[in-house]
């Protein structure tokens, strides 16, 4: 498969780059063919800028890094993304990220009636792996729900990719190893069947 790894975190240190580097490993292990997306490396500019807004209702773009992220995910048959829970949702880097790139006329068509048609449809799925403060207790009652709705339901699905895999590792800075370790080893027999 043809995988984008779109990849929101700041420190190399911090466990969500343990998770990219599992992520990256298994990936070649198993023969995929990927590309990493690392936002903060690449000094991605999540902020719309007056001249770039005024493009957006023609879905064009003054950022040259739009197009090559644009050529990158369209040849993808999957979509994994890692970022750490900020304030209850993705850090704004990666929703810039979706602001920016995302546009009208690539991912998705607007009809006359306003309503919204996906055009990633080539996609076959997506996968979210996320880390938090939170304990398991409140991911499954609050932010499980809301990060699904707000980055698959409202964004993903809605340009036309169909299926996403959730993967939360929670009260991340008090968690033990065997617990991350356990985690990580899941990601890996994910990306074995994907
Ligand atoms: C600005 C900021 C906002 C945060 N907001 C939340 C939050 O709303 N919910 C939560 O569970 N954790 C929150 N956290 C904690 C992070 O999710 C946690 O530090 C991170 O997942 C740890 O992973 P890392 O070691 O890879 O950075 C926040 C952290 C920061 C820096």
């Amino acid at each position: 498969m043809n995988i984008t790894v779109i990849y929101s975190h700041p420190w190399e240190g911090s466990f969500n780059h343990a998770i990219l580097k599992t992520v990256s490993e298994s990936l070649a292990k198993n023969k995929h063919k990927y590309n990493i997306i690392d936002l903060n490396k690449e000094h991605f500019d999540p902020v719309f800028k007056s001249k770039e807004l005024a493009l957006f209702s023609k879905g064009k773009y003054l950022d040259p890094k739009v197009g090559k992220y644009q050529k990158l995910i369209e040849n993808s048959d999957h979509l994994i993304f890692i970022f750490p829970i900020w304030w209850g949702d993705t850090p704004a880097i990666l929703r810039g990220f979706f602001d920016k790139v995302f546009l009208k006329n690539w991912a998705y068509e607007q009809s006359s009636s306003g309503l919204l048609k996906g055009k990633l449809n080539s996609i076959k799925g997506s996968t979210l792996i996320m880390t938090m403060g939170s304990p398991e207790i409140y991911y499954h009652l609050s932010l499980k729900s809301s990060v699904k709705k707000n980055i698959f339901s409202r964004i993903l699905k809605m340009c036309g990719i169909k299926k996403c895999g959730l993967f939360a590792f929670c009260s991340i800075e008090r968690s033990k190893d065997s617990y991350r370790k356990k985690g990580l080893e899941k990601i890996k027999n994910y990306i074995k069947n994907l």
